[in-house]
């Protein structure tokens, strides 16, 4: 009989409802090694946590993280709380025995993400960073061609994870723009992601040369009613400090000679989820854009001259031919977003039965810290900083 694994989780907005989903949905398309009970979801407000545990298919209800952390019928804690929470959370639930999955950025700074990797690590527990975009089935396939050689050497590494939110100046001074909510803003929140796509498919960061930016430097301040970004408002609002870069990019030497350049902004007017990647080595490229997810185009540079050009690679034939799919629809029926959160329960859920460390580790978000601390470095110096 298959052993049951009790997940409490800590949030439950944006995050919250994207995991939900994926424990909800894992073990129904997917062949899991352990039976998943989502037994208690935690808010701090006893009236908005029921509704949410309501909503999202969860047993039970916690006010305090504490609960989940110490409970003994809790196995694995799901941290989906705002960057300045995660290490306490974790540290903790790692320390009481259960396995971590946890959002990214893993922490606020270098010294945390070390702290919760050696407590993962000293309680020997499962542990995983949510970068769930190394999931997508394309990025997959992306990662197994180049590690089969189709792209030979790695020249180039280039991406741009984009969206336009921030152009309004009528955003809300969120817990994204506070360095003591968020860590470094734009930079940790989605610079992570593209450097942790770096560092899947291409290797390790060397050193770096970075420039950030505030291009907004005040916001209005939302209440809990919201009505900080009403517009056109009479009232006079409250204005907050913006404290964290709202855009930043940086060029990097990466340890296998490559040369990489990466751009987060949330200034690119049109752009909503625009995550780009291109490599180039020097028997093909992949290219890969976000907002057209089940796809990637591949360069063959053998293929004769008179045909060449970038395939058009639908990523959903199932069979175990390209990974993750197999379990969803037939070939040519996509998938979304969600699913690449399904895909991180199912190999954390495993990695939990099996006692074997799946990827991303809570190492990969002491490393991934370690690139986000070296770029700010150097935007501050205006010299390039080594890993
Ligand atoms: N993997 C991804 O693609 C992705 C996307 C968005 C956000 N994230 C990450 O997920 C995390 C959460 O982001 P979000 O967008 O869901 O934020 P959010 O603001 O939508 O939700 C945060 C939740 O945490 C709760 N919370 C805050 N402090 C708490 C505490 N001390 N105890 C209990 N609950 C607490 C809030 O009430 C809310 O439910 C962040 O680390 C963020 O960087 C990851």
């Amino acid at each position: 009989m298959a052993r049951t694994l009790r997940v409490g989780m800590v949030g439950y907005r944006f995050m919250g409802r994207a995991h939900s989903n994926a424990w909800r949905q894992a073990p129904r398309f997917f062949p899991l090694k352990a039976h998943v009970e989502m037994h208690t979801i935690c808010g701090r407000n006893a009236t908005a946590v029921q509704a949410a545990r309501a909503q999202l298919g969860w047993q039970h209800v916690a006010t305090d993280w504490r609960e989940i952390v110490e409970s003994p019928l809790i196995d694995i804690v799901d941290i989906v709380t705002p960057t300045y929470s995660h290490a306490e959370i974790a540290i903790a639930a790692a320390q009481n025995g259960k396995h971590v999955i946890c959002e990214k950025p893993l922490a606020m700074d270098v010294k945390q993400a070390q702290a919760m990797f050696n407590a993962a690590q000293k309680s020997k527990v499962i542990h995983m960073v949510c970068h769930n975009y190394r999931r997508i089935p394309a990025i997959a396939l992306a990662k197994k061609m180049i590690s089969e050689g189709a792209l030979g050497k790695i020249f180039h590494y280039r991406a741009r994870y984009a969206q336009d939110r921030l152009v309004d100046p009528e955003f809300p001074l969120d817990w994204r723009l506070q360095k003591e909510t968020s860590g470094s803003g734009v930079h940790s929140d989605i610079n992570s992601h593209i450097i942790d796509l770096g560092r899947y498919l291409v290797g390790e960061f060397k050193e770096v040369s970075g420039l950030t930016h505030t291009f907004i430097p005040e916001r209005p301040i939302v209440d809990s009613s919201g009505k900080g970004h009403v517009l056109g408002t009479k009232t006079p609002r409250k204005m907050g400090k913006v404290t964290v870069p709202d855009s930043a990019m940086f060029f990097a030497r990466m340890e296998n000679g490559a040369l990489a350049n990466l751009e987060a902004t949330r200034y690119a007017y049109g752009r909503k989820n625009h995550i780009e990647i291109e490599i180039n080595g020097s028997k093909g490229s992949v290219f890969f854009d976000f907002e057209d997810m089940n796809r990637l185009k591949y360069f063959n540079g053998d293929d004769p001259r008179d045909r060449q050009g970038f395939r058009d690679i639908l990523v959903t034939e199932r069979d175990g031919i390209q990974p993750y799919v197999s379990n969803w629809w037939p070939p040519g029926h996509l998938i979304g977003y969600e699913h690449t959160f399904v895909h991180l329960v199912i190999d954390f859920v495993n990695a939990c039965v099996d006692g074997k460390l799946t990827h991303p580790s809570f190492e990969d978000g002491l490393k991934n810290q370690q690139v986000l601390h070296a770029v700010e470095q150097s935007a501050k110096s205006g010299k390039w900083a080594k890993l």
